[in-house]
């Protein structure tokens, strides 16, 4: 009998990328074989997010898709995993338009959820896990360029910052063990890999127990830096309450574990950061970046940015404004604030900022950090950066992209070298988004 054919799509965050890459190697084994082409799956996944009720509207969108795309092929199954398929349950499954949900740790059932849907019912399975870690599956590389690899370190997240569903759609925090990400890591590298991006929500608070052995997150990283110096780590993401002096100081002894920290602040006002749980105050984030900058001053930080959470003030809102100023981050990810439902916000705090008000203070956000990130580049003119090559670049087959271990983006002539190589470039000009190069 010929293979099944499975067809995922990935929404939200690099976790779910590196998820995905598990689904396809769990079905895999049972004998479902990976297709880009959606026309010719037999199975149709989605892999979904829940973060921001946006992300959710735009799965709902391709619900209704693949429930039209059905009509013309009835055969196809159509699933629903991920983050989403964890918080609504048997509520995708109304209107038949759905036949599996999967939630974060019941990935290994797929193989049986289809199996028995031959009962002619939707089949669900939302059960989260203490220990699941997916340890022993070898995913199934979906990149594009053979030269960066996610590899998950951790699963779930015990923070329970008042604005995030992510405890609820992806449990208790458990960390996975060292040796089998040390094995994934050697593994890709010998595969040719020049790049791992070590995952979890909150990185600071991996460690894993063992009888006597204790490994914590710089001794992770140490691990794997070891590999090969060839072999560049980076991670994500990191929380600023949890961030040792340990990790920082792993980072500054390693070359290959790049410059780049993702930090994200949430915002600068203590009141808010209070009323999120973040349990750090804007002078504690500082003093870490004061650190972080102290022994690595090419450390780019990058962040994550909440406009108009709950009661923000003017005042409150300036505060974020200033502390980017003062930070002078090298590139953020921002967001209006979108209620979730079932989060201590949700429950405790009325969503009260207009969104005629979010939006403008997203906008004055957005707008100074351009400034921020055009002058960060500004900063690197006439510096040497060793990039690792992804591939051509998107505008011109004559030049090559890659990122410096900062993680900015280079482009730069070359016709020589190929994705993996590293070429050492000096930035000649730059946008707010990338370094314009020349090979040294
Ligand atoms: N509304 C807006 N942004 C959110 N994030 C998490 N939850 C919410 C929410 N309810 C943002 C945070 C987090 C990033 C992954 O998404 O900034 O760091
Ligand atoms: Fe990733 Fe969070 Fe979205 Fe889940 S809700 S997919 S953990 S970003």
């Amino acid at each position: 009998m010929e293979n099944k054919k499975l067809y995922i799509e990935t929404y939200g965050c690099q976790m779910n990328v590196s998820d995905t890459e598990v689904i396809f190697a769990i079905l895999g084994r049972h004998g479902y074989e990976r297709t880009e082409n959606i026309e010719e799956a037999d199975i149709i996944l989605a892999n979904t997010c829940s973060i921001r009720d946006n992300a959710e509207q735009r799965v709902w969108g391709r619900i209704d898709y693949f429930h039209t795309y059905k009509k013309q092929h009835p055969e196809v199954i159509v699933g629903i995993v991920g983050c989403m398929a964890e918080r609504l349950g048997d509520q995708l499954i109304k209107g038949d338009k759905v036949d599996i949900v999967a939630g974060p740790d019941a990935y290994k059932t797929l193989p049986d959820l289809l199996e028995h849907l031959a009962s002619g019912h939707p089949q669900i399975n939302v059960k989260l896990s203490k220990e699941e870690t997916y340890a022993e599956i070898t995913p199934v590389r979906t990149d594009k360029n053979g030269v960066s690899a996610f590899i998950s370190i951790m699963r779930g997240c015990n923070n329970l910052c008042s604005y995030c569903v992510v405890p609820y759609t992806r449990g208790i925090e458990r960390s996975r063990d060292p040796h089998s990400i040390v094995r994934e890591a050697c593994d890709v590298f010998h595969k040719g890999y020049k790049e791992v991006t070590l995952l979890g929500q909150n990185v600071d608070s991996y460690c894993w127990k063992n009888g006597e052995e204790t490994v914590d997150f710089a001794d992770l990283l140490k691990m794997v830096a070891e590999i090969d110096p060839r072999l560049r780590v980076r991670y994500s993401t990191s929380h600023p309450k949890d961030i040792s002096d340990k990790v920082i100081e792993t980072m500054a002894q390693y070359e290959n574990i790049c410059r780049h920290i993702h930090l994200p602040v949430q915002s600068g006002s203590n009141a808010m950061l209070e009323k999120m749980r973040r349990r750090y105050t804007r002078e504690w984030y500082l003093d870490r970046v004061r650190k972080i900058k102290s022994l690595m001053p090419d450390c780019n930080i990058t962040t994550d940015i909440i406009a108009g959470f709950c009661g923000e003030t003017e005042q409150d809102h300036q505060d974020t404004l200033n502390l980017m100023k003062e930070v002078g981050y090298d590139y953020a990810f921002m967001f209006q604030y979108s209620e979730r439902p079932g989060t201590l916000a949700a429950r405790h705090y009325p969503d009260d900022i207009s969104p005629e008000v979010k939006t403008r203070r997203l906008n004055e956000i957005i707008e100074l950090q351009n400034q921020l990130s055009l002058e960060s580049n500004e900063r690197d003119l006439g510096k040497i950066f060793k990039v690792l090559v992804e591939g051509p670049s998107k505008k011109n087959a004559n030049e090559l992209c890659g990122r410096a271990s900062n993680n900015k983006m280079c482009v730069f002539p070359d016709t020589e070298h190929k994705a993996g190589d590293y070429v050492d470039v000096k930035v000649i000009e730059c946008t707010s988004a990338t370094l314009i190069c020349e090979r040294v």
